[in-house]
Protein backbone atom coordinates (compact mmCIF):
# COMPACT_ATOMS: atom_id res chain seq x y z
CA UNK A 1 0.00 0.00 0.00
CA UNK A 2 1.36 3.32 -1.11
CA UNK A 3 2.31 5.79 2.00
CA UNK A 4 -0.72 7.42 2.89
CA UNK A 5 0.98 11.11 3.26
CA UNK A 6 -1.35 13.92 4.56
CA UNK A 7 -0.99 16.87 2.39
CA UNK A 8 0.09 20.53 3.46
CA UNK A 9 0.54 18.54 6.77
CA UNK A 10 3.22 20.48 9.46
CA UNK A 11 6.10 18.13 10.51
CA UNK A 12 4.16 16.73 13.71
CA UNK A 13 1.11 15.51 11.28
CA UNK A 14 3.69 14.14 9.26
CA UNK A 15 5.02 11.99 12.37
CA UNK A 16 1.83 11.13 13.82
CA UNK A 17 0.82 9.33 10.04
CA UNK A 18 4.11 8.38 9.35
CA UNK A 19 3.70 6.01 12.76
CA UNK A 20 1.45 3.90 11.34
CA UNK A 21 2.65 3.78 7.74
CA UNK A 22 2.61 -0.03 6.21
CA UNK A 23 3.80 1.01 2.58
CA UNK A 24 6.83 -1.91 2.51
CA UNK A 25 7.40 -5.13 4.66
CA UNK A 26 9.93 -3.11 6.59
CA UNK A 27 7.59 -2.21 9.35
CA UNK A 28 6.47 -5.82 10.49
CA UNK A 29 10.05 -6.36 11.66
CA UNK A 30 11.23 -2.42 12.88
CA UNK A 31 10.07 -1.38 16.73
CA UNK A 32 8.68 2.05 15.43
CA UNK A 33 8.98 4.11 12.66
CA UNK A 34 12.17 7.01 13.48
CA UNK A 35 10.59 10.22 11.86
CA UNK A 36 13.01 12.73 11.26
CA UNK A 37 14.14 15.07 13.91
CA UNK A 38 14.67 19.06 14.62
CA UNK A 39 13.55 22.50 14.16
CA UNK A 40 10.71 22.99 11.89
CA UNK A 41 11.95 25.77 9.89
CA UNK A 42 15.67 24.53 10.17
CA UNK A 43 18.25 25.62 7.35
CA UNK A 44 19.80 22.70 6.65
CA UNK A 45 17.72 19.16 6.52
CA UNK A 46 20.26 16.10 6.64
CA UNK A 47 19.13 13.05 5.29
CA UNK A 48 20.73 9.65 6.33
CA UNK A 49 19.83 6.49 5.11
CA UNK A 50 17.62 4.84 7.85
CA UNK A 51 17.91 4.11 11.18
CA UNK A 52 20.14 1.74 12.84
CA UNK A 53 19.73 -0.51 15.91
CA UNK A 54 20.14 2.41 18.50
CA UNK A 55 17.87 4.54 16.34
CA UNK A 56 15.16 1.88 16.21
CA UNK A 57 15.37 1.66 20.02
CA UNK A 58 14.84 5.17 20.95
CA UNK A 59 12.77 6.28 18.32
CA UNK A 60 15.32 9.24 16.94
CA UNK A 61 17.95 9.74 14.29
CA UNK A 62 21.32 9.82 14.52
CA UNK A 63 21.88 9.08 18.08
CA UNK A 64 24.49 5.92 17.71
CA UNK A 65 28.25 6.39 16.59
CA UNK A 66 27.40 7.68 13.08
CA UNK A 67 25.53 10.29 14.91
CA UNK A 68 28.00 10.93 16.81
CA UNK A 69 30.52 11.35 14.17
CA UNK A 70 28.47 13.53 12.31
CA UNK A 71 28.08 15.98 15.64
CA UNK A 72 31.83 16.39 15.54
CA UNK A 73 31.82 17.08 12.08
CA UNK A 74 29.16 20.04 12.10
CA UNK A 75 31.20 21.35 14.99
CA UNK A 76 34.49 21.38 13.13
CA UNK A 77 32.61 22.83 10.07
CA UNK A 78 30.77 25.64 12.06
CA UNK A 79 27.17 24.64 11.27
CA UNK A 80 25.06 25.03 13.91
CA UNK A 81 23.23 22.27 15.68
CA UNK A 82 19.75 23.90 16.43
CA UNK A 83 19.76 25.03 12.70
CA UNK A 84 19.29 21.57 11.63
CA UNK A 85 17.06 18.83 10.53
CA UNK A 86 18.19 15.20 10.78
CA UNK A 87 15.95 12.23 8.86
CA UNK A 88 16.57 9.29 6.91
CA UNK A 89 15.29 8.07 3.19
CA UNK A 90 14.02 4.93 4.82
CA UNK A 91 11.93 5.40 8.14
CA UNK A 92 12.31 1.67 9.47
CA UNK A 93 15.21 -0.23 10.53
CA UNK A 94 16.31 -2.80 8.12
CA UNK A 95 18.17 -5.60 9.63
CA UNK A 96 18.62 -9.50 10.09
CA UNK A 97 19.56 -11.80 12.62
CA UNK A 98 22.76 -13.61 12.57
CA UNK A 99 22.58 -17.52 13.24
CA UNK A 100 24.09 -17.15 16.10
CA UNK A 101 23.76 -14.28 18.82
CA UNK A 102 21.30 -11.42 18.91
CA UNK A 103 22.89 -8.62 17.81
CA UNK A 104 20.93 -7.69 14.85
CA UNK A 105 22.89 -6.33 11.73
CA UNK A 106 22.07 -3.68 9.44
CA UNK A 107 20.75 -4.29 6.26
CA UNK A 108 20.83 -1.71 3.37
CA UNK A 109 17.49 -0.85 2.07
CA UNK A 110 16.95 -1.55 -1.50
CA UNK A 111 15.36 0.81 -4.21
CA UNK A 112 11.70 -0.44 -3.32
CA UNK A 113 12.12 0.40 -0.08
CA UNK A 114 13.52 3.63 -0.78
CA UNK A 115 10.59 4.51 -3.18
CA UNK A 116 8.27 3.32 -1.06
CA UNK A 117 9.53 5.90 1.80
CA UNK A 118 10.27 8.85 -0.37
CA UNK A 119 6.80 10.56 0.00
CA UNK A 120 7.69 11.06 3.58
CA UNK A 121 10.86 12.50 2.65
CA UNK A 122 9.66 14.97 0.09
CA UNK A 123 6.75 15.78 2.02
CA UNK A 124 9.14 16.59 5.09
CA UNK A 125 11.37 18.88 3.15
CA UNK A 126 8.16 20.61 1.62
CA UNK A 127 7.40 21.19 5.15
CA UNK A 128 10.76 22.43 6.29
CA UNK A 129 12.05 23.98 3.69
CA UNK A 130 15.49 24.51 4.16
CA UNK A 131 18.20 26.42 2.43
CA UNK A 132 20.06 23.26 1.97
CA UNK A 133 19.39 19.57 2.01
CA UNK A 134 22.67 17.60 2.57
CA UNK A 135 22.53 13.72 1.58
CA UNK A 136 24.89 11.60 3.68
CA UNK A 137 25.71 8.28 1.32
CA UNK A 138 24.50 7.08 -1.88
CA UNK A 139 20.98 6.04 -0.50
CA UNK A 140 19.85 9.12 0.21
CA UNK A 141 21.23 10.93 -2.65
CA UNK A 142 20.11 8.51 -5.14
CA UNK A 143 16.31 8.85 -3.40
CA UNK A 144 16.59 12.32 -4.11
CA UNK A 145 18.29 12.80 -7.29
CA UNK A 146 17.63 9.83 -8.80
CA UNK A 147 19.29 5.93 -9.14
CA UNK A 148 21.84 7.53 -11.95
CA UNK A 149 23.39 9.68 -9.19
CA UNK A 150 26.88 9.54 -8.61
CA UNK A 151 28.15 9.92 -5.09
CA UNK A 152 31.98 9.53 -6.21
CA UNK A 153 31.82 12.12 -9.44
CA UNK A 154 29.56 14.64 -7.57
CA UNK A 155 30.38 14.80 -3.55
CA UNK A 156 30.53 18.38 -2.29
CA UNK A 157 29.03 19.80 -5.31
CA UNK A 158 26.01 22.20 -4.75
CA UNK A 159 23.16 21.12 -7.16
CA UNK A 160 19.96 22.11 -7.44
CA UNK A 161 16.73 20.35 -5.92
CA UNK A 162 15.27 17.84 -8.08
CA UNK A 163 12.16 19.34 -10.16
CA UNK A 164 9.53 17.47 -8.06
CA UNK A 165 10.38 18.91 -5.04
CA UNK A 166 9.86 22.19 -6.79
CA UNK A 167 11.25 24.43 -4.02
CA UNK A 168 14.37 26.67 -4.57
CA UNK A 169 16.85 25.20 -2.50
CA UNK A 170 20.08 23.25 -2.79
CA UNK A 171 20.95 20.04 -2.47
CA UNK A 172 24.46 18.06 -1.55
CA UNK A 173 25.61 14.98 -1.19
CA UNK A 174 28.34 13.61 0.76
CA UNK A 175 29.64 9.96 2.29
CA UNK A 176 27.82 8.73 5.54
CA UNK A 177 29.55 9.25 8.52
CA UNK A 178 29.14 5.62 9.13
CA UNK A 179 31.25 4.67 5.64
CA UNK A 180 34.11 6.92 7.23
CA UNK A 181 34.07 5.14 10.55
CA UNK A 182 34.55 1.87 8.82
CA UNK A 183 37.32 3.25 6.12
CA UNK A 184 40.66 1.60 6.36
CA UNK A 185 42.08 5.37 6.50
CA UNK A 186 39.51 6.53 8.57
CA UNK A 187 41.50 10.23 9.42
CA UNK A 188 41.68 10.29 5.62
CA UNK A 189 38.10 10.01 4.84
CA UNK A 190 37.44 11.88 7.70
CA UNK A 191 39.28 14.84 6.51
CA UNK A 192 37.18 14.76 2.97
CA UNK A 193 33.72 14.13 5.01
CA UNK A 194 35.11 17.50 6.69
CA UNK A 195 35.95 19.49 3.50
CA UNK A 196 32.33 18.47 2.36
CA UNK A 197 30.64 20.13 5.63
CA UNK A 198 32.52 22.70 5.12
CA UNK A 199 31.49 23.55 1.55
CA UNK A 200 27.52 22.87 3.02
CA UNK A 201 28.48 25.36 5.65
CA UNK A 202 29.70 27.80 3.13
CA UNK A 203 26.33 27.54 0.75
CA UNK A 204 24.31 27.95 3.74
CA UNK A 205 26.46 31.26 4.51
CA UNK A 206 26.15 32.54 0.68
CA UNK A 207 23.14 34.49 -0.22
N1 LIG B 1 22.56 5.92 10.01
C1 LIG B 1 21.63 6.58 9.32
O1 LIG B 1 21.69 6.68 8.09
N2 LIG B 1 20.64 7.14 9.98
C2 LIG B 1 20.53 7.10 11.29
O2 LIG B 1 19.57 7.65 11.83
C3 LIG B 1 21.53 6.41 12.01
C4 LIG B 1 22.54 5.82 11.35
Amino acid sequence: MAAKVPESADVDALRAAAATCTACDLHRDATRTVFGDGPEKASLLVVGEQPGDREDRDGQPFVGPAGHLLDRGFDEAGIERHDIYLTNAVKHFKFRLPERGKRRIHQKPNRSEVLACQPWLLAEIRAVRPKLVLCLGATAAQSLLGASFRLTAHRGELLDAPENLDLPIGVMATTHPSAVLRAPDRDEAYAAFLDDLVAAAKALGAD
